[in-house]
């Protein structure tokens, strides 16, 4: 619960990089995903790794269309899909409803600000949304899901990180947005600009560092290109 007075938390309405709050971004977004991810291999590989069982609830985090929260509904009781964009929020309900999917609930709400229930839920995801908020409201945010989880329960990050073993960061930053552009074309290209430039995407260790500190026992760890890390955590 947000106080009148907290004035100096951290508002994570406000957006940072990519506005994902525009309608026409949203709908660009969707479209790319479609064009380079393939769904249905990755709801079962995290069904697998978070040992979804049908009596499980998710929460994810940051949701944005909608896809991994429509898949993995099939496979448990109850989703939450929270974002704090509205234009994410209603596009991610609206295919939810086109596909016969009836137990997401889908809320406008972020890592800060989610109704933060005491060690209630079974599993938590977010996939690609941690990277908006500064590291040490990501510290914040990783407590908060930490304190919301059951113990016993998996969290599963998955987030645009940095190596640290990179020792030419020009050329780095140079080849990964070249090889974005060739897949995805302009667009897509110059978000990825503004990801790295204007988000607050943290290095590897900062972000292993983080979830330890948070309480967390990260069971696994993977790095693949073009920077994303994907942990595996349990409470
Ligand atoms: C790159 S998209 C990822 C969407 C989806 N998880 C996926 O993998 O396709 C990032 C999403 O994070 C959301 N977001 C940004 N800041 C957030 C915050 N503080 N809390 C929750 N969601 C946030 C954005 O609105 C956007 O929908």
């Amino acid at each position: 619960m947000i106080m009148n007075d907290e004035k100096w938390l951290y508002n994570e309405m406000s957006h940072s990089g990519v506005d994902f709050s525009d309608s026409r971004e949203v709908q660009i977004y969707d479209s790319y995903m479609q064009k380079i991810r393939n769904i249905e291999p990755e709801v079962a590989k995290m069904k697998d790794a978070l040992i979804l069982g049908s009596d499980d609830s998710v929460l994810d985090i940051g949701t944005g269309t909608g896809e991994m929260a429509i898949g993995l509904a099939c496979h448990c009781k109850q989703v939450l899909a929270i974002d704090v964009s509205a234009a994410m929020i209603e596009y991610a309900e609206q295919k939810a409803e086109r596909r016969g999917c009836s137990n997401i609930t889908f809320q406008q709400a972020g890592f800060l600000t989610f109704a933060q229930p005491q060690q209630s839920l079974d599993r938590v995801i977010s996939q690609f949304a941690l990277h908006h908020l500064p590291d040490f409201w990501k510290f914040i945010a990783l407590k908060r899901i930490y304190t919301a989880l059951k113990p016993g329960g998996i969290f599963c990050l998955q987030d645009a990180v940095l190596p640290v073993k990179v020792d030419d960061y020009k050329r780095y930053f140079t080849d990964v947005v070249k090889q974005i552009e060739i897949s995805g074309g302009e667009k897509v290209a110059r978000d990825t600009e503004k990801t790295i430039r204007d988000e607050y995407v943290t290095l590897d260790w900062i972000m292993e560092g983080l979830l330890e500190k948070a309480g967390f026992t990260i069971t696994s760890q993977e790095y693949g290109a073009p920077f994303i890390g994907t942990y595996l955590c349990t409470k």
